[in-house]
């Protein structure tokens, strides 16, 4: 894709800043065992970066299970408790390896920094891990009924950031998310293994080693700062 300008950046949250995806996942496999059935690791590859609703229709039917609409409105609930309970002692030492020092260096730099996660629970984990300061604009999932590989989350984060996808990195460990940064017509880099995130434009294994300029390199952006 052709592009001029690089203004700024749209973090995913769980999995990509902070350490949360296995907690989700982990959330999950109880509710899935206390249903009666197993739920691993790799069936929850599906999973990243989708909705809670979503992701326990797709959890009943790998289960073979049948609900109400208000019985699977408990079980989210009961998913969600899980979840919080596992979340309840987080601090700066769940960020994940590189982050803090990427979101201080963009933002020191002058870049736009936006958060476009599918989770209701972003606000607080931003908050617990101290880094809610440097979000210039949050999009989560109280803000978004389209769930991801739908555009719409990041769409309203480079909306809350006044720029034009075509001027924004997403950062995603989820395959749905990849997807959905290109069909919103965004710069992508999957963070995580390289056959998961095929689609992306370029792919790390973690943000340990990412920085402006590596961010520069990757995409052909000229090596300026946006402050003039
Ligand atoms: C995404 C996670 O960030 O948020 C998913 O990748 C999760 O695993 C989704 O289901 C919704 O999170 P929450 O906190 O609203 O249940
Ligand atoms: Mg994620």
């Amino acid at each position: 894709m052709e592009v001029n300008t690089f203004k700024g950046c749209i973090f995913d949250l769980d999995g990509v800043i902070v350490d949360t995806a296995h907690f989700h996942y982990l959330a999950w496999k109880k509710l899935a065992n206390q249903l009666g059935f197993d739920f691993n690791e790799s069936q929850n590859e599906a999973l990243k970066g989708v909705s809670r609703k979503e992701s326990l229709e797709y959890l009943l039917q790998l289960g073979g299970r049948q609900f109400s609409e208000e019985e699977k409105m408990t079980l989210a609930a009961r998913k969600n408790d899980h979840y919080v309970e596992m979340i309840s002692n987080l601090d700066e030492s769940a960020l994940l390896p590189g982050a803090k020092k990427l979101l201080l260096e963009l933002k020191s730099a002058g870049y736009k920094i936006a958060l476009g996660s599918a989770s209701k629970n972003a606000r607080p984990v931003l908050e617990s891990t101290g880094i809610l300061p440097l979000f210039d604009f949050i999009a989560d999932g109280n803000s978004t009924s389209k769930s991801k590989p739908d555009p719409e989350v990041f769409l309203i984060a480079a909306t809350g950031i006044q720029l034009l996808p075509s001027e924004c990195i997403v950062l995603e460990d989820a395959q749905k998310g990849i997807e959905a940064a290109i069909k919103g017509g965004f710069l992508s880099l999957g963070v995580g293994e390289k056959n998961a995130l095929e689609q992306a434009d370029h792919v790390v294994s973690s943000l340990e080693n990412v920085d402006l300029k590596t961010l520069q390199h990757l995409y052909n952006f000229p090596i300026t700062s946006t402050i003039s």
